[in-house]
């Protein structure tokens, strides 16, 4: 069970970066640091030995010392971290020195955390910062439907005209019913992390499905909006990701992430069909792509966002609004395979609202006829 450390867990831990920077820099210096420390009320005796190969830890007191420092937790835990200057420190009694002070700089080194991650970092690219730039034809695409509702799902519709629009542009299309695999959660156990270079230790479809992924030059995730995200089995698919990724962690372009196992460039495209008939339904969804596309490095080319998805099939007024939304949507599907992006022309004939009235309405009506027919199918 884990558990709030302890001073005396704060340094044991400490001890822990100091004793391995002391042996991965050789530094050979043989003596005690003893350290008495306050925490409150609280009393911390512990020392360093180092014997020119290691450094120990021991709780107590040595009779024999290089140096001791007798200051707070706090003004300790600030020194080691280059926070607090020593001689300030000493002048504003803040730290109590007795020995010799220049012993405490032979065993710790100014930087504990000077890691050399060069073999697995992955910085941000021209690619993944202006993608229409550096827009290549992608030759392979993966577009991922994520309905639970599989070939019933009115988001298959959608899809299908979707790949014959990619398909006009000589585009091999890849169209992938999540529905019909095994997608199990993450157990966030990360042994893909520490122990099986990046294998899951779960054994359904998920690794053939990231190797499609890999595969591609560009992901289209397709989903019925679920509870204002998408569905489960994407948000599965999505968390087993991790498998793709190293436990370092470097600055991105707005954040901190970690860097990829493999490098590609490899952009996507987000499509959603929802129950509603306002966009607003997706102001959750557009942050969390954002996220996700800083995470998995690969730029968000395009969002096609289509509130009222079955109004705009089930009501007969709505067809010439319909026939224009499949214009737009294979001007869109165009423009994201030339262009690496949706012109803002046609992003305003994706982005047509729909009458509010007219959807309440004639959806209760359509509701009201499946509620009382029990065995519609929808
Ligand atoms: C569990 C569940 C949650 C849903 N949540 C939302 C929602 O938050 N907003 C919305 O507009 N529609 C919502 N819907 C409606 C679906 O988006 C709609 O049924 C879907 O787009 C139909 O696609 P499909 O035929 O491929 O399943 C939800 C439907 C289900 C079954």
């Amino acid at each position: 069970m884990k558990e709030v450390p302890t001073p005396i867990h704060v340094m044991r831990m400490m001890h822990r970066y100091i004793a391995d920077a002391y042996r991965e820099l050789s530094l050979k210096e043989k003596g005690v640091l003893q350290f008495c420390l306050t925490e409150g009320s609280e009393k911390i005796n512990c020392y360093f030995t180092a014997n020119g190969d290691e450094l120990t830890f021991t709780e107590g007191i040595s009779d024999t010392y290089n140096v001791r420092l007798d200051c707070s937790l706090a003004n300790w835990l600030a020194l080691a971290d280059n926070r607090l200057n020593p001689v300030i420190g000493v002048l504003f009694r803040r730290l109590k020195f007795t020995g010799d002070v220049s012993y405490f700089k032979k065993i710790i080194p100014k930087d504990l955390y000077a890691v050399d991650l060069t073999s697995v970092s992955d910085k941000v690219t021209a690619f993944e910062v202006a993608p229409s730039k550096e827009w290549e034809k992608p030759r392979k695409v993966l577009l991922l439907d994520s309905s639970p509702r599989g070939t019933k799902g009115y988001t298959k519709l959608y899809c299908d005209n979707m790949v014959s629009f990619l398909q006009e542009k000589d585009v091999e299309v890849n169209h992938i019913m999540l529905s019909q695999y095994n997608i199990q959660p993450c157990l966030g156990c990360l042994q893909c992390w520490l122990k099986t270079d990046g294998e899951c230790i779960l054994k359904d479809d998920v690794k053939d499905l990231y190797k499609l992924y890999e595969e591609s030059d560009l992901i289209i995730y397709a989903f019925p909006l679920y509870a204002y995200g998408v569905p489960g089995m994407l948000k599965n698919f999505m968390d087993r990701g991790v498998i793709k990724q190293y436990p370092y962690f470097e600055k991105g372009t707005s954040q901190i992430r970690h860097p990829r196992r493999v490098h590609a460039n490899k952009a996507f495209v987000v499509f959603s069909i929802c129950g509603f008939p306002s966009f607003h339904q997706y102001d959750a969804v557009k942050p969390f792509f954002k996220l996700y596309s800083h995470s998995s490095h690969s730029p968000l080319i395009a969002e096609i966002y289509r509130p009222g998805g079955i109004f705009l099939l089930q009501n007969p007024f709505n067809y010439l609004k319909l026939k224009k939304f499949m214009e737009a949507l294979r001007s869109a599907t165009h423009e994201i395979i030339d262009l690496g992006r949706i012109q803002p022309k046609t992003q305003k004939r994706l982005n047509s609202k729909l009458d509010e009235r007219a959807f309440l309405k004639s959806t209760n009506k359509y509701w009201d006829n499946l509620y009382k027919n029990k065995n519609a199918d929808y």
